[in-house]
């Protein structure tokens, strides 16, 4: 199934059951090349929302990647898929001169601003499946919630081909887990219903299989994987989860009238039962893989 990662609600299908033909459930259920080549679009509509509703990042992660990395001030950095610069923010902070990509043109635009201060960033728009690859070796790659959305048939090995030998690629993904408040998660899955009865979901345990590091060996280009996972709860009122639901790339890809059948109801439960307010809570892992110094490879996994 396709990976919902930052997803509010994660859809699931009973296996032995067929399909049924729905728009919501093709929004929310997609599993084809074509839908993460239309979808991974989305996020550039909602370019501004995404700037001011997403979470960002814990701050430990990112001294964890420069440990894990090896990463010096001045290191060489390529951020794959930087968004309106989120991560891109706090790598510009710990020095490194970075080339951040991003296919959408908006969020390089409010990427470009939010990076204004670091003149050691720049901030490429460009399809990383088909960017005619630097030259000169970067130390590492960086992909926050991004590394998901890249070919999967040629994202390990292009990244490979981008670092020096040693080099490290950090992916970063985000999931929303069990926890927060609780009660509301199971509640708000009646105005999904309200678009499909067969829609469903089930919050998964906080739990490092949910990222697994053996995904980064597939192919043999990278030598070992390292892995660390943060947890964060952010209480949202109503509006601003509101706003939040409409940068998540299923989301965007419902029909106008179900979007805002959906956005209605949700904001009505959280107003009326939950005091204007809900919590949610997010697994962040970050997964720091080597590629070999020469050739030959030894894998190895740490958690
Ligand atoms: C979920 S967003 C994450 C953005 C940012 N890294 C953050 O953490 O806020 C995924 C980003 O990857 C970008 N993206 C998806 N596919 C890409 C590709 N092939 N090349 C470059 N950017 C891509 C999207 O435009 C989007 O900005």
């Amino acid at each position: 199934m396709f990976p919902y990662p930052e997803g509010a609600v994660r859809y699931l299908r009973d296996p032995n059951k067929p399909v049924p033909s729905s728009p919501v459930r093709s929004a929310m259920t997609g599993s084809h090349e074509q839908e993460r080549l239309t979808k991974r679009r989305t996020f550039d509509e909602a370019a501004d929302r995404y700037d001011r509703t997403r979470p960002g990042y814990p701050p430990d992660l990112f001294d964890d990647l420069a440990a894990l990395g090896d990463l010096q001030s001045g290191a060489r950095v390529l951020e794959i898929g930087c968004g309106t610069g989120q991560a891109t923010r706090e790598l510009a902070r710990r020095g490194y001169a970075i080339v951040a990509i991003d296919v959408g043109e908006n969020l390089a635009r409010l990427a470009r601003r939010n990076l204004g201060e670091f003149p050691d960033v720049e901030i490429v728009v460009a399809d990383f499946d088909t960017w005619e690859l630097p030259r000169t070796p970067f130390d590492a790659i960086v992909a926050a919630t991004a590394f998901h959305w890249l070919d999967p048939a040629t994202r390990l090995s292009r990244c490979a081909e981008v670092l020096r030998p040693g080099g490290s690629l950090c992916v970063i993904d985000t999931d929303h887990v069990a926890g927060g408040t609780e009660q509301f998660w199971i509640d708000v899955q009646d105005c999904y219903r309200r678009l499909d009865p067969d829609a469903g979901f089930r919050l998964p345990a906080a739990n490092m299989a949910l990222r697994p590091p053996e995904e980064l060996l597939v192919g043999g280009h990278f030598a070992a994987v390292q892995c660390r996972q943060y947890l964060t709860d952010v209480t949202y009122r109503a509006s601003d989860y509101i706003e939040l639901l409409t940068t998540y790339s299923d989301h965007l890809a419902l029909p106008h009238e179900g979007l805002e059948a959906l956005l209605g109801c949700v904001r009505v439960l959280i107003e009326s039962l939950y005091g204007g307010s809900v919590t949610k809570r997010y697994q962040f892992t970050l997964r720091v893989a080597r590629k070999p110094p020469s050739a030959a490879a030894s894998h190895s996994l740490t958690t």
